[in-house]
């Protein structure tokens, strides 16, 4: 935390994502919070609880507009106020086409190696520009400076931080890219490649979860725009302007703020055996994720099928649990997800129920200490990812085990295989991989168990989601004093 308050003193911050921080829902005469599931918001909230200043989204919630100021503001948390979210709004129609349609039908397949076919459409790429320049509009309309940091975060919004930067050309703009980027062949279907990429190189540094992502952005780059590339130092100058790509493995708050709340291991394993009705004794799987086709839940169902057609004995001593929070349903191939995974998992419990079921799908959000006690109370915790940016589920997993016990089983499609490599590294497509890496984690002596978790807790600890963020703002504080000696401001 010190990098991050020392790294930028006395700058004005304001960060931009489309998903807000903290939804107000109207519950019958009550109005209630919610936390979204946004690996983005859990690791960017400690940073402004921390940095303090503006955080601009998408207001989101049924009471969303009946807990604002008339400029659409609201500090929080409420109770601790530390920041101001100021929400825009967007229209349902509007929503359809710059969230559902251009960032989830077309960047988020197009990014992510899922065999799902990216579906681009004039007008959401329509929509999808304007909601960007209301973003840009709401960051320059609250900066209150001619040289703010502004952080902008994800694929919703890759026009945004050449919109700021004609608007505010002093501003130090760091954006972040919380998926994966794939290589030039595959973004080349893009009809809008060559605005997309020009709208990211307004930005001071543009951030990636992998040096991997850098190298297929800058040759993307090379191949879609008239630039100057220095290889070396991964610059990019465009129209006199230089944009700096590098990589910033994401991560989580050390230790977790909501882990305070949760019991001791043998109360959380307790309570869930409890809640599921299962047998003591009873090995304990979990997966923890939104219901997204990315994230390989059908694939870890199978597995578990397999391991139990394979070794029978296993029939009645084990649990998977997996808890699914519903996401943009109203897109086909999520609500699609959804009966699959159901009928799976029926049809798995039908063939191998002996006693208690094998499969236990709870398709709802949860909230993070029950996240936590379920973390807790595992034997194993399955990520099976087919292609993920980084995935934070892994680290909190093993930033829960404080008792240093427990086994991850991550896919090596995670930008997060590359930091815990003490994981049971998976390839998530191989059923019988994954299956054999299920039972031999369920089987992994104590001894082992505790050598990978120390290793793997104390590469969460020393490059937490503070490390991420001042990292981030030490090369942005450099290249201020940079533009400044060299006369550039
Ligand atoms: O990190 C990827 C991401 O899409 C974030 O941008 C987002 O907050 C999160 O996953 C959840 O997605 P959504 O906001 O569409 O529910």
């Amino acid at each position: 935390q010190e990098l991050l308050h020392g790294a930028l003193p006395g700058a004005e911050v304001l960060v931009v994502s489309n998903r807000e921080p903290y939804i107000h829902n109207r519950q019958g005469d009550e109005i209630v919070v919610q936390r979204p599931a946004s690996g983005l918001v859990s690791a960017l909230e400690p940073i402004m609880r921390a940095c303090g200043g503006t955080w601009v989204a998408h207001g989101s919630g049924s009471a969303d507009r009946e807990t604002v100021d008339a400029n659409g503001r609201i500090r929080v948390p409420e109770g601790t106020p530390a920041y101001t979210l100021r929400r825009v709004w967007i229209s349902d129609a509007e929503q359809d086409g710059y969230y559902y349609g251009f960032a989830n039908e077309g960047l988020w397949p197009l990014c992510h190696i899922v065999f799902v076919r990216p579906s681009f459409r004039a007008d959401d790429w329509r929509a999808y520009r304007e909601i960007n320049q209301r973003f840009a509009d709401a960051v320059v309309a609250e900066s209150r400076t001619e040289d703010p940091v502004v952080l902008v975060q994800d694929y919703h919004f890759a026009l945004v931080p050449k919109m700021i930067r004609q608007q505010l050309p002093k501003a130090t703009i760091i954006a972040f890219w919380h998926i994966p980027w794939p290589n030039a062949e595959t973004f080349s279907i893009c009809p809008w490649r060559r605005e997309i990429i020009e709208g990211m190189l307004g930005s001071t540094i543009f951030g990636f979860h992998t040096q991997f992502h850098c190298n297929n952005f800058v040759e993307c780059v090379d191949r879609f725009v008239e630039s100057r590339i220095d290889r070396e130092v991964q610059a990019v100058s465009l129209g006199g302007h230089e944009t700096r790509i590098r990589a910033y493995p994401i991560s989580i708050e050390w230790p977790p703020s909501a882990l305070g709340s949760v019991p001791a291991r043998d109360k959380c394993r307790a309570d869930v055996l409890k809640d599921f009705g299962l047998a003591a004794g009873t090995k304990l799987i979990v997966g923890i994720e939104r219901f997204d086709y990315t994230k390989g839940i059908p694939d870890r169902m199978k597995a578990i099928d397999a391991l139990l057609t394979r070794d029978p004995s296993w029939k009645g001593r084990l649990a998977f649990i997996q808890v699914a929070a519903p996401t943009r349903s109203k897109l086909d191939t999520y609500s699609s997800l959804q009966s699959e995974a159901k009928s799976l998992a029926d049809a798995i419990n039908t063939r191998h129920r002996d006693g208690q079921a094998p499969i236990h799908l709870v398709a709802r959000h949860y909230e993070s200490t029950d996240v936590f006690k379920l973390f807790r109370a595992a034997d194993v915790c399955g990520v099976s990812s087919l292609h993920d940016g980084m995935n934070l589920v892994a680290k909190e997993f093993v930033s829960s085990r404080d008792d240093n016990a427990g086994v991850l089983v991550l896919s090596s499609f995670t930008g997060a295989s590359r930091e815990l490599s003490e994981a049971l590294i998976v390839n998530p497509y191989d059923t019988e991989e994954l299956a054999a890496a299920i039972k031999r984690a369920m089987t992994m002596p104590l001894e082992e168990q505790v050598e990978r978790m120390k290793l793997m807790r104390q590469q969460v600890r020393e490059n937490n989601v503070y490390r991420w963020a001042g990292t981030m703002l030490v090369d942005a504080a450099r290249s201020r004093t940079r533009e400044r000696i060299l006369g550039l401001t």
